[in-house]
């Protein structure tokens, strides 16, 4: 996940804590830098993040106010387990009408504590970032990348609806010296249905 610009004060527009049937998001704070490194230290973890900092690197950048401002904890039974990113930024537009792209799109990332993975909690909590993007943020297109390779990244990108948009060959290049392809998924709020039912469950 990158944290690269302000978030328009994304967060102050939401009744914070957010809660789902299993688990609370609320906006991180830089009292929860060690919480995160119990995932965020963990190499099958951060194989597909853009980088795998030392500790103390970790605990300065995650501190960052652009950073705090874009990023969410997500809690289990009040334990840390994940964070969230949701990154309002402006669409693309043409300078007569920039006024109205402002604020109107917003990029998603995410990164789970591997005990709890496997269970929908990703899918729970990213759910909720979409609720929040198609309510009180306003956004009108959600987006999100991976590595091609990341398959968990971009099933649950697809167990949620969002549609791959892009397949880019040999993209960028992964610590392990690689050249990897790269996905991009989108979802407008029009779109958006809630979470479907499973498909291998009869809910
Ligand atoms: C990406 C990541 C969050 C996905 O975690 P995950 O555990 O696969 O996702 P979920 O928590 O939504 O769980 C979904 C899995 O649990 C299963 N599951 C069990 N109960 C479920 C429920 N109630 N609802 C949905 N899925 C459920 C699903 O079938 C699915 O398994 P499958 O992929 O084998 O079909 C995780 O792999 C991760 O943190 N990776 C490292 C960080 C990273 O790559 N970040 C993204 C960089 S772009």
């Amino acid at each position: 996940m990158t944290a690269q610009a302000p978030n328009y004060g994304a967060f102050d527009r939401v009744d914070w804590p957010v809660r789902t049937p299993r688990l609370t998001l609320r906006p991180a704070t830089a009292a929860d830098a060690e919480t995160a490194w119990a995932w965020r230290s963990l190499p099958e973890v951060t194989h597909w993040l853009t980088a795998a900092w030392s500790h103390d690197e970790f605990v300065r950048r995650w501190a960052e106010p652009d950073r705090l401002a874009v990023t969410l904890l997500v809690e289990h039974e009040g334990r840390g387990v994940g964070d969230l990113m949701i990154r309002v930024t402006d669409a693309w537009a043409q300078a007569e009408v920039a006024d109205a792209a402002h604020g109107t799109q917003a990029e998603l990332g995410w990164s789970l504590l591997p005990v709890v993975q496997g269970r929908g909690f990703a899918t729970e909590a990213v759910a909720a970032a979409i609720e929040l993007c198609v309510g009180p943020l306003g956004i009108r297109r959600i987006e999100a990348n991976c590595f091609a390779a990341n398959e968990p990244s971009w099933r649950l990108m697809e167990r949620l609806g969002m549609r791959r948009e892009g397949h880019y060959v040999a993209e960028s290049l992964h610590r392990s010296g690689q050249w990897l392809d790269g996905l991009s998924y989108a979802l407008l709020a029009s779109e958006w249905r809630g979470v479907p039912p499973r498909a291998d469950r009869s809910e």
